[in-house]
């Protein structure tokens, strides 16, 4: 297949959306709109994606990068508008792919089979089409009785003869550039939106003896996104399709309604993910985990075996077997070794996590690196911040950190210590003691009935 230019409209304001951004900025599972549909555009083939800006132009562009090129249009006065204001970047020879910035669900291999319709077909014009049961809104193919392509005619200038075609366009092309060209010398703007519209070239390239068809597509895929509760259901169709290509390639996902994961995610065979879960971004997740219920994971790596209950995880990195949770934070750049178990209402912030370590309830760990085999208590905290700065604190391997103790950074304890429960530590443990700081407990008998007697309780 050789390479084809490609136009993505994407001037428009998106007044419905009632937002202070571009419409093709909004996301559909993590993605700006526009940038599915680049995407889908170059896996097709696009050699190059010029892209026209209008409404937040600025934005746009730093949301694309130097990935596309683009076009200005100050003032959106129509698709066919848009499409003069772009003509200098545009080759005139070969094909060019024109696409709308507002429709996400488009895929590369329907464009690949809508260009190989083009070429083999020899058209002029390809319109890509679809057939809607309720095709209100949208510019419908108005064809002869044999069949073959007239026209497009707009919603808004159609007779009801015409409203009752449910073929319509899909508001994508493929244009031979020649043809484009030509016919955008004749689009003019008498009609009731007083836009230029591209579709009229459709009849322009007729009359000037180009051939003009339509390709169908399916529904979903050329469905524009408007509203937010379009935006809503693209993003529904989007993660349906993210969700059953990770359960083709051996995912278990038990209610795929309920689980959000996003499309850069790499999960591994045989792992389960249980409802309301969230991972996003570059997320890889290993071979045999249980994820969830409730677990929303960011950025992070996960080995094998893993268990994660009702968790959360940042920017992070787990290695095998290990347990997480219910109700653990992992806060960005902690690694966790084989074999760790990590408890409920625990945090770890900036620390390595030694194999074989249990931090099983009620603790926090903050710019610390905590050895293999070290068992922290409950209620064991790193007092990492003094009011100004952070401190590290290094527990070396198979040290016993008792219930309740505070090791106040920046402190050392060395393999092997043990650290009495209660104990608030600021000097460095040598290897093998215990440590043990806190008052010693005095009993005073009889002092309560005493107190009683003289009134005080
Ligand atoms: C267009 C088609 C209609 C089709 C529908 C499919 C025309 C005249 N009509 O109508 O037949 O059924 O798409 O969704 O083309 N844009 C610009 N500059 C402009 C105007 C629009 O860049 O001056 C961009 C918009 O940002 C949007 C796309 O072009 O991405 C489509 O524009 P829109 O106004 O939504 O066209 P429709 O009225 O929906
Ligand atoms: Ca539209």
């Amino acid at each position: 297949m050789d390479n084809f230019y490609t136009l993505i409209l994407a001037a428009g304001l998106g007044k419905r959306m009632k937002s202070k951004h571009p419409k093709v900025l909004h996301k559909v599972c993590e993605r700006p709109m526009v940038e599915w549909v680049v995407r889908s555009a170059k896996e097709a083939g696009a050699k190059d994606v010029v892209v026209v800006l209008g409404h937040g132009a600025e934005e746009v562009k730093s949301a694309l990068g130097d990935s596309v090129k683009y076009a200005y249009q100050e003032k959106q006065l129509g698709t066919g508008h848009a499409v003069m204001v772009s003509k200098d970047l545009l080759p005139d020879t070969g094909n060019i792919m024109i696409l709308t910035g507002d429709t996400p669900l488009i895929m590369s291999e329907t464009l690949k089979k809508f260009y190989n319709f083009h070429l083999k077909e020899q058209n002029s014009i390809t319109v890509l089409s679809s057939f809607f049961d309720v095709p209100d809104g949208y510019g419908r193919i108005v064809r002869d009785v044999n069949g073959n392509v007239l026209k497009i005619v707009e919603d808004k200038d159609a007779d009801d003869a015409i409203k009752g075609i449910h073929e319509i366009n899909s508001g994508m092309y493929i244009f031979n550039s020649d043809y484009l060209k030509k016919s955008l010398q004749y689009i003019n703007n008498n009609n009731a939106q007083g836009e230029y519209y591209l579709t009229d070239a459709v009849e322009i390239v007729i009359r000037l003896g180009g051939k003009v068809g339509a390709y169908s597509a399916p529904n979903e895929e050329i469905m524009g996104v408007n509203t937010r509760v379009q935006l809503q259901e693209a993003e529904k169709a989007m993660r349906r399709r993210i969700n059953k290509r990770l359960m083709l390639d051996g995912v278990t996902i038990i209610d795929p309604d309920n689980t959000y994961i996003g499309p850069d995610v790499v999960i591994g065979m045989d792992t389960i993910i249980y409802p309301g879960t969230r991972i996003e971004g570059k997320t890889s997740i290993g071979e045999d985990c249980e994820i969830g219920p409730n677990s929303y994971i960011i950025n992070s790596e996960i080995g094998n075996g893993c268990r994660i209950i009702f968790s959360m995880i940042t920017e992070s990195k787990l290695y095998n077997n290990i347990k997480l949770g219910p109700f653990a934070q992992i806060r960005p750049e902690s690694v966790i070794h084989n074999n760790a178990k990590l408890g409920n209402f625990i945090e770890i912030k900036k620390s390595v996590i030694g194999e074989g370590a249990k931090v099983p309830h009620l603790t926090y760990i903050g710019d610390a690196e905590v050895g293999k085999r070290v068992n922290m208590g409950c209620g064991s905290i790193v007092v990492n911040y003094d009011g100004k700065k952070k401190h590290k604190t290094i527990i070396g391997d198979d040290v016993f950190v008792g219930c309740n103790v505070n090791l106040v950074s920046p402190v050392k304890i060395n393999n092997n210590a043990f650290i009495a429960a209660g104990s608030t530590i600021t000097d460095e443990v040598p290897d093998g003691a215990l440590a043990i700081a806190r008052c010693r407990q005095t009993n005073k008998e009889g002092w309560v009935e005493e107190r009683r007697k003289k009134g005080g309780l």
